[in-house]
């Protein structure tokens, strides 16, 4: 008898928990489509080399800088969530073409070799690449590195354009892992000069004033545009684009750019 009864109870129980299992997935389909949205914005996973300061950075254990606080405002014009993550400068490009990250955003110049093997969006910011010398450095232009170290970040334009001027895999190129490291070895002796983006070496000489530090400028040095950087056919790229240009169109690229550089952006360069 009491066996009996403990059964039915149990029987109870379980068409409970069925019934009301239905129930809540019947609301939850029920909800209006905006509230799902909201729910279960995708979260894309970024990937970037956080050594390039002011463009992107680590303090504190957290990731900043021009570039991460523009990819976040694009990404939440487009409806997406971003898990940002410092891999490094080479592991970008593997993380990429393997697709096991969705973007990158690095300060990565377009151009066609990489176009080749990955998508960009369209340009965001303009730059190009500029010399850091010690004050009082003998070297003035481009053509004074000749016969001098260099040092460069490995795999950048700022290494392409040294190989266009000394010649590829050249002894007196000096490349490093990532740019903060290429600075170091000038400042141990090791190299006269470091080239690279514009903003990066002008931000370091402004900041580092007791190193005593001269940015130069060379017309022989292109001018480049940055892009986000994508796997070969992603079909985010013309979300990003369209949330690229409203992002720039609604003012919000300029609040962000006067952030990090006091300053006004020139948006028709990009445009054209
Ligand atoms: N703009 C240069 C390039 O694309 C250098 C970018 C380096 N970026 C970085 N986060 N280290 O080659």
């Amino acid at each position: 008898m009491k066996k009996r009864s403990m059964m039915f109870l149990g029987i109870v129980l379980m068409l409970m928990v069925i019934l009301s299992a239905c129930g809540s997935s019947e609301e939850t389909s029920g909800d209006t489509a905006t509230n799902k949205e909201e729910e279960e914005k995708k979260t894309l996973r970024v990937v970037t080399d956080a050594a390039y300061a002011p463009m992107e950075y680590q303090d504190k254990g957290n990731v900043v800088g021009f570039d991460i606080d523009f990819v976040k405002a694009v990404a939440e014009e487009a409806g997406y969530e971003l898990e940002i993550e410092h891999v490094g400068w080479d592991p970008i490009f593997v993380e990429i073409e393997s697709k096991r990250a969705d973007l990158a955003v690095s300060s990565i110049t377009i151009n066609d070799d990489r176009k080749q093997t990955y998508d960009f969006s369209v340009p965001y910011f303009q730059s190009t690449n500029k010399i850091l010398v010690p004050d009082g450095s003998d070297i003035k232009s481009a053509e004074d590195l000749k016969g001098k170290k260099v040092a460069v970040q490995n795999g950048t334009t700022g290494q392409a354009a040294m190989d266009a001027l000394l010649g590829k895999n050249h002894e007196d190129i000096k490349k490093f892992d990532d740019n903060n490291l290429a600075i170091m070895e000038m400042e141990s002796g090791g190299a006269a000069a470091v080239v690279a983006d514009n903003v990066v070496v002008e931000e370091y000489a402004k900041n580092n004033a007791d190193k005593n530090l001269t940015v130069i400028e060379d017309e022989t040095f292109d001018s480049e545009f940055y892009g986000l950087l994508f796997p070969k056919g992603s079909e985010l790229v013309e979300e990003f684009n369209t949330a690229l240009n409203a992002v720039i169109d609604n003012g919000k690229y300029e609040e962000i750019y006067q952030e990090w550089f006091g300053s006004e952006p020139n948006i028709d360069i990009l445009k054209e």
